[in-house]
């Protein structure tokens, strides 16, 4: 483990990251009724989360995954899996990267958008579980929504530039290069830069 972790991570981040919770090893078995994965190309993460779902109630009763992400990612995937047991589907989709790195006592800034690819897994699995048992119109649909045409730039990307670190409209053009041709979509791109930035980073009233 390296060595400069003590002065960025709290002790329940190393505890989760040391000693993850609810990882599937290579060997075991686990008849999954919903399985998603995603991945962050850019960040060199993957990540496979898969639930049991009490059909009667719709009530989650088991979360395990898998992982090849940084410790990041493995500690907020560790407390999401023990966070979502017991918990209704439609509560574990909105579960927020922020509540997740509070759970874990905060985590460094420009680490949280590597906690956002265990509650993205985590949707596509309840997406899959709504899928293949015969819940189509309940899964929800997240597509990206161009806002800048000039340079194609979409909301997605904002937020993702967003949870890697760009807190004004100059930080987040250095970065997406939005509303740097006709200008139209800059007032958009404010609001929408203010909106994630409230939803991942603002302390809770
Ligand atoms: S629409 Fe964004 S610069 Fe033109």
């Amino acid at each position: 483990m390296s060595a400069n972790l003590g002065w960025v991570y709290t002790e329940k981040v190393k505890d989760h990251f040391v000693n993850p919770r609810n990882v599937l090893s290579e060997d075991e078995t686990f008849e999954d009724d919903g399985k998603g994965i995603t991945g962050n190309i850019k960040c060199g993460d993957q990540m496979m989360v898969a639930i049991k779902v009490d059909d009667d109630n719709g009530v989650i009763t088991d979360c395990k995954w898998q992982t090849y992400g940084c410790a990041s990612a493995i500690a907020s995937t560790s407390v999401l899996s023990e966070m979502v047991k017991g918990m209704p589907l439609d509560e574990a989709y909105h579960l927020s990267p922020k509540a997740i790195a509070k759970e874990l006592g905060e985590l460094p800034e420009h680490k949280v958008h590597c906690s956002v690819l265990g509650d993205k897994a985590l949707r596509a699995a309840i997406n899959d579980y709504y899928g293949r048992h015969g819940m189509a119109d309940k899964v929800v649909r997240e597509e990206a929504q161009i806002v800048c045409q000039c340079m194609n730039v979409t909301d997605h990307e904002i937020e993702e530039a967003v949870l890697e670190g760009a807190r004004t409209f100059y930080e987040l053009q250095e970065r997406t290069k939005i509303g740097t041709v006709c200008g139209q979509c800059q007032d958009e791109a404010k609001r929408l830069l203010d909106t994630y930035i409230g939803q991942h980073f603002a302390p809770d009233a």
